[in-house]
């Protein structure tokens, strides 16, 4: 109860903030059209020199600060127009309701790159149309543990699934003139205590599992902005982190954008500018003219240290046309059917079937006059997480109303709360009456959210609901609404189906609606381990042990001030057993493995060959690639989707290598009967390690296999690779 007090506060200051800049604004921003005098057609690295030439040190230090929580100074006497910025990932949070996608871990679960891109898009013309020039996502922390209270922000366990999925994300809202931000860099994989647990990782974890995913981003993405973490790494705050911030981002990825503070996370003043942090947000708290000019008198500043982080924020201004164009665009919808519609396309392949004994599912309509439908997870669907992930959307559409339009008028529909109260004796004889029963269970916006850590198992009442409608219903499906995995050990046996439905997102109960009756076939795959227990999870051993258990000290308010309290370390003794890098490696059986989920259809994977089976080192760091092709064949009656799945595996190394990694997927479609060869190129990085002692990225002579499948446990085919 007193959790759900402090939970509750803590939602309210999170929304006040998402709704402090609507106040200034009437809710909406004033169409605007202010542009700076230059000649546009120039370079922008050019009219950012002209436009900082004219500043003086005051205007400067102006734009370091945000202000109205969300925006970027205005420089009126230049013409510079304010700029601004909103949250995120899964729509537009801020300015008025926006379409509703499903959450990031639900866009990972789909494995679809040309999804990832529509969604992009459609969220980046929203922004357009609502005048923001900045989307604060996509998040790409790797999934740690499976309590981390923000997983649902991020793309999964997977470093390499988390960066290809981002690629087409940022390009697409980037490609429509909106700037993304890469967040949180580095090593937010805690909401437990976010502002005071110093993240200790070595070297060679941070290359090889918390960088990448940022570095694909960054490379290959493109993205613009990057935002830094609440947490120290290795001793020293994020935002001021000059090895996170300057060495790696700038020099070793060669980032050319510019960095945000993350809302209320800078300590000092010359650390952070030292560093190479470019705006602090919300306002200026440290980067204002009194402490900065304090500093430049005493000579541990200069006016070039000012002119780096400006000159970073004109160019990207510039070069993306923000500085070019009308505040909004009217071309855009701020939503739309359309744009709806590619929120239900995304939450239809999110889906995961997980379990489906005797193939319960799909449900026969024709065959099918009852259902049950319990839990007030159905009736309240939950479409995101709580904090700044969260999008209010438009009639949202519930698991339950869901259910009932799909399953027209023959089929009745009995729909039983339960919320804290055993089941009535009518209640009971409902159920057993049903020819199926579908329970909706899962974790509301309060309880899994940004500022705090979940629970690994499902609340009490919820487990207990399920194994009492199993005993009455041998058709039990349990639908898991939820951004993790979760503890299902102690009730799966009991039921026979089960689908890891997420946080889908303002279409999300008519996505599940369809694969309950198979008018779409589930194709989603976990972007995560699901562990039968929470102890087999290398990572816990060096985590909190009580994750979920709140505490005011540490959470009120929200946006902490860590200098009042002692910084705790938290070894990622783990290291590289992050996830299925673990289970596999160390030979614990998971629930259910990284990358699988099952279809109504069935797949064959054959033939898998390589361009070449021997190649130099020398021809891949030189940057030539490997052809892996495979044959696939749906062999089912229904059409469906599949995720090819390509492991690379390095039996014998000079440094323990985990048992296999990721390093290629492709989504495809196929109908009955039907069958594709598909082609997945390997290259340097397919093969490659971080050799700390070296300080390099290497990839060793010898055979490597190469393994093709629909999840890290399900290997069908095999090939061998030698390095020479
Ligand atoms: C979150 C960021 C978010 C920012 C602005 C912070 O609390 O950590 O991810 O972008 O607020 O809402």
């Amino acid at each position: 109860m007193f959790d759900q007090l402090i939970k509750q506060t803590v939602q309210n200051q999170m929304s006040a903030d998402a709704n402090s800049s609507f106040a200034m604004s009437g809710n909406r921003l004033e169409d605007s059209h202010i542009v700076p005098d230059v000649d546009h057609s120039l370079p922008a690295e050019k009219n950012a020199e002209i436009i900082l030439q004219q500043m003086t040190l005051e205007e400067k230090v102006n734009m370091l600060g945000g202000e109205d929580n969300l925006a970027i100074k205005a420089t009126e006497r230049l013409k510079l127009p304010k700029v601004w910025c909103s949250d995120a990932s899964a729509g537009v949070r801020c300015f008025q309701r926006a379409t509703a996608f499903p959450v990031p871990i639900a866009m990972a679960a789909t494995w679809n790159r040309n999804l990832l891109d529509q969604a992009g898009e459609t969220i980046a013309k929203e922004c357009r149309a609502k005048g923001v020039s900045i989307l604060l996502g996509p998040g790409v922390n790797i999934y740690r543990v499976p309590t981390c209270g923000r997983n649902f922000e991020y793309m999964g366990e997977d470093p390499f699934l988390a960066g290809e999925l981002a690629i087409p994300y940022i390009k697409a809202v980037q490609r429509m003139g909106v700037i993304t931000t890469v967040k949180h860099f580095a090593c937010n994989n805690s909401d437990y205590d976010r502002h005071r647990i110093n993240s200790k990782v070595d070297e060679r974890t941070l290359q090889e599992i918390y960088y990448p995913a940022f570095k694909t981003a960054v490379q290959r993405g493109g993205t613009k902005s990057v935002m830094s973490s609440y947490n120290p790494v290795n001793g020293s705050w994020a935002s001021e982190n000059h090895e996170l911030l300057t060495r790696i981002l700038r020099d070793e990825w060669g980032f050319d954008g510019f960095v945000i503070s993350d809302w209320i996370s800078l300590y000092s003043t010359e650390g952070p500018l030292k560093a190479g942090m470019d705006l602090e947000m919300p306002k200026a708290d440290f980067l204002t003219f009194k402490r900065i000019k304090e500093l430049i008198n005493k000579g541990r500043l200069t006016e070039k240290d000012i002119d780096r982080p400006v000159r970073n924020l004109l160019k990207t201004f510039f070069e993306m046309g923000i500085y070019n164009r009308p505040l909004k665009d009217h071309q855009y919808p701020e939503y739309s059917e359309e744009h709806s519609q590619v929120s239900l396309d995304t939450a239809r392949e999110a889906i995961v079937l997980l379990k489906n004994e005797n193939n319960l599912l799909p449900l026969n309509r024709e065959a099918i006059t009852r259902i049950a439908v319990v839990g007030k997870m159905a009736k309240e669907t939950t479409t995101c997480g709580g904090g700044s992930c969260c999008i209010k959307s438009f009639e949202p559409v519930s698991i339950l109303e869901g259910i009932r339009a799909v399953a027209g008028d023959s089929v009745e529909i009995n729909y039983i709360e339960a919320d804290l109260n055993r089941l009535t004796h009518s209640e009971q004889k409902m159920v057993e009456e049903a020819d199926v029963a579908v329970v909706a269970v899962g974790f509301t916006s309060q309880d899994e959210s940004e500022c705090y850590d979940k629970s690994w198992e499902l609340p009490y009442l919820q487990s207990r609901l399920i194994k009492e409608i199993a005993a009455l219903n041998s058709k039990t499906i349990v639908t898991l609404t939820t951004g993790t995995g979760v503890e299902t050990e102690s009730w799966l046996t009991q039921v026979p189906a089960l689908m890891h439905c997420f946080f889908l997102g303002e279409q999300g109960g008519k996505a599940v609606a369809e694969v309950l009756f198979g008018s779409v076939n589930p194709s989603g795959k976990l972007p995560f381990t699901m562990a039968k227990k929470w102890a087999d999870f290398e990572s816990v051993k060096y985590y909190v042990k009580k994750p979920d258990k709140i505490s005011v000290f540490r959470i009120i308010g929200p946006q902490g001030k860590p200098k009042f309290r002692r910084i705790r370390d938290m070894e990622y003794g783990e290291k590289l057993m992050v996830g299925y890098r673990h289970f596999d490696t160390n030979r614990v059986t998971p629930q259910f493995p990284f990358g699988f989920g099952l279809s109504f259809t069935s797949f064959e994977l054959s033939q898998l060959s390589l361009s070449e089976t021997s190649i130099p080192v020398s021809r891949l760091t030189e940057g030539d690639k490997i052809a892996a092709t495979i044959k696939i064949k749906n062999t089912g009656q229904r059409a469906g989707s599949e995720v090819v799945q390509l492991y690379v595996k390095d039996p014998e190394s000079s440094l323990p290598r985990p048992d296999k990694e990721l390093k290629g997927f492709e989504k495809v479609h196929l109908l009955p009967g039907e069958s594709k060869e598909i082609t997945l190129q390997l290259d340097f990085s397919s093969f490659a390690f971080f050799d700390d002692n070296k300080g390099q990225w290497i990839a060793e002579p010898g055979e490597f296999q190469v393994m093709v499948g629909n999840s890290s446990r399900n290997i069908a085919e095999k090939a061998i690779l030698k390095l020479g």
